[in-house]
């Protein structure tokens, strides 16, 4: 079933019910922002702070992935961000397989609606799950096309808590990120 309008998917992924995740969160995450962004961020998965708020990327992870546009001169409100799934897996664990392709088609609507310049896979899972890849912090900092789309390739914000270096990863891969769009 096909979704015709980013309003749909926020109403759709308010109240779904497509796996069991839906039995532990507080509020869905749909995703937010500029609804005709150049850039889409796909993040892994909603944590404790987007859980409560119901938006993506409002808790320390989301202050580094600030902080980060910020350095490249990229303002919040011109991109849009969003997760693989859509709703917090208990204690932050990683997204199971079964529950990523329930919520697949969100994602899917979401690019297929704004239709972005870039797609930015922040993070392993979003790598895996969107380019069937593996090794994001060897990867980052490139573009790769697949079937007609653009992606570019950098670390998940909530690593840089746990390792201050990948915060000048993520502000190099952002500066990059930002002079390619400017040639496009
Ligand atoms: N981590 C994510 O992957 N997404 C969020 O929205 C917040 C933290
Ligand atoms: Fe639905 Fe996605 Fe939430 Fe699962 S994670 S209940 S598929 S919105």
């Amino acid at each position: 079933m096909s979704i015709s309008s980013l309003e749909q998917v926020r109403n759709q992924v308010v109240s779904c019910t497509k796996c069991d995740l839906c039995k532990t969160r507080n509020n869905s995450v749909p995703g937010k922002g500029n609804h005709n962004a150049e850039i889409i961020f796909v993040g892994e998965a909603p944590g404790r702070s987007e859980d409560k708020i119901g938006e993506p990327f409002v808790g320390p992870a989301g202050k580094k992935l600030s902080d980060a546009l910020e350095y490249a001169g990229i303002s919040r409100e011109s991109v849009y961000i969003t997760n693989v799934v859509k709703c917090r897996p208990p204690n932050n664990r990683v997204p199971s397989q079964a529950e990523k392709e329930s919520c697949r088609n969100y994602l899917e609507s979401e690019i297929a609606l704004i239709k972005p310049k870039v797609i930015c896979i922040m993070g392993n899972t979003a790598y895996q799950s969107i380019l069937g890849g593996k090794n994001i912090t060897k990867e980052r900092g490139k573009f790769v096309k697949k079937d007609g789309k653009l992606y570019f390739l950098t670390v998940h914000p909530a690593a840089i808590i746990y390792n201050q270096k990948l915060m000048d990863s993520l502000k190099n891969d952002m500066k990059k990120l930002v002079n390619e769009i400017k040639k496009m």
